[in-house]
């Protein structure tokens, strides 16, 4: 049976971080599969019995078995058309609403867009994030092509550099791994002094507000255990550990700022309407009527900001490269064989007491530290 030591990982390919996963991989068909079914679980799932995902793992086997035989999975398929997997998928598919909101939809009866749509018509109350991911949604839904995520960074990289000057920003996410499109645009930040990179976000948020590119802003700032305690690893260690098991290990303390943005300012979008012949003629295509940002402007997109210290930059942008799957991998590998824990803030060698952080300023170096072969990020689309 096998050991944590570190000299056994050599021919043990189990983890998918220790495989090249390019955009269209072979094993898509199963891992598509796999993913209905986890989305399934957490589905039908409580929060508070997140533990019994774990038997996820146990139906795998049976699911794989099952598409090698008969070219599909009857247990995939029988849940893929069901009428609960479809309501929770559409209820899902709204910002704001987790699968804990999409449930207690379905145990209410609503079963479409509509059925939902009606309830708010008839009193039921929307959190913020809510009202703005269903007002938004015909744009919401409709994918960012890559040149739009690079003007949106562009603009940012603009307007950052009227606060902040000599900042380090990369387009991060799907895109860094290749993808033509995206459901959202990941823009990391840094900049080489600690001091600076505190308050950096509220300053950048502050101006895109001013400009009017936002529409709808979850800001969350402050809570960096980098900035909670300069001075313990510990400290940060813990909190991070404990991110991981609020969040289900995706999620960090990083300043971030999830919001809503749109690239046409009002001036852009009256000038558009005065050219075009009925404003009133395209009800159906972006958010019109219903949005904030009104008509004429360009799609309401999501656009995910995060600020890191420069000493947490290479961990971030690791992280916040993805893929999700990849980086589930990664950590569960870097743990399970190396004892180290690895995050978007750092990584910890728990083979010392107290845990010895290890530092890195480069992907390259965090690969090298893990004894894996670097994978571009084009190679990380597990
Ligand atoms: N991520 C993270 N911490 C978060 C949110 C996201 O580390 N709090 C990571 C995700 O695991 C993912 C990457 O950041 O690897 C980007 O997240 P997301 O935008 O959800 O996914 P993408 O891969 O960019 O896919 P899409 O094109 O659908 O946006
Ligand atoms: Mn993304
Ligand atoms: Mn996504
Ligand atoms: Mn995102």
């Amino acid at each position: 049976s096998r050991t944590t030591e570190s000299n056994k990982t050599t021919e043990d390919t189990k983890f998918v971080c220790q495989r090249a996963t390019p955009l269209k991989h072979h094993n898509s068909k199963f891992t598509d599969a796999l993913e209905i079914l986890e989305r399934h679980a957490v589905q039908i799932t409580r929060i508070e019995e997140a533990a019994k995902l774990s038997s996820v793992g146990s139906h795998s086997k049976k699911v794989i078995q099952d598409i090698l035989e008969n070219g599909s999975s009857t247990e995939v398929q029988g849940i893929i058309s069901s009428d609960f997997f479809k309501s929770m998928e559409i209820f899902s598919s709204i910002y704001g609403c987790g699968p804990a909101t999409a449930r207690k939809w379905y145990e209410k009866g609503y079963r479409s867009m509509a059925d939902v749509i009606q309830a708010v018509s008839d009193g039921m109350k929307l959190t913020e994030q809510q009202a703005m991911g269903l007002k938004c949604y015909s744009d919401l839904v409709q994918p960012v092509p890559r040149e739009e995520a690079i003007n949106i960074k562009d603009i940012v990289v603009k307007e950052l550099n009227t606060v902040q000057p000599n900042c380090t920003v990369e387009l991060v996410g799907g895109y860094r791994r290749g993808k033509p499109s995206g459901h959202d645009v990941d823009i990391l930040i840094t900049h080489q002094d600690d001091d600076i990179v505190e308050g950096l976000l509220a300053k950048l948020v502050a101006r895109l507000e001013k400009l009017g590119h936002m529409l709808h802003k979850d800001l969350m700032v402050g809570r960096n255990p980098h900035f909670e305690n300069k001075n313990s690893y510990l400290k940060g260690v813990k909190g991070i550990a404990d991110g991981n098991k609020r969040q289900g290990g995706h999620m960090d303390s990083l300043d971030h700022c999830f919001c809503m943005f749109q690239v046409g300012t009002t001036s852009e979008s009256e000038r558009l309407e005065t050219t075009q012949a009925s404003p009133e003629s395209d009800k159906t295509g972006s958010c019109t009527d219903t949005c904030p940002g009104g008509s004429g402007g360009s799609a309401v997109r999501r656009v995910d900001l995060i600020v890191t210290p420069p000493k947490q930059f290479t961990f971030a942008l690791l992280g916040w490269t993805g893929s999700k799957q990849f980086n589930r991998s990664l950590r569960d590998y870097a743990w399970k064989i190396l004892k180290i824990k690895l995050s978007n803030h750092g990584m910890w060698d728990h083979n010392h007491v107290p845990p010895r952080q290890i530092e890195a300023s480069s992907e390259q170096e965090i690969f090298d530290e893990l004894k894996l072969e670097y994978r571009e990020p084009q190679d990380r689309n597990a």
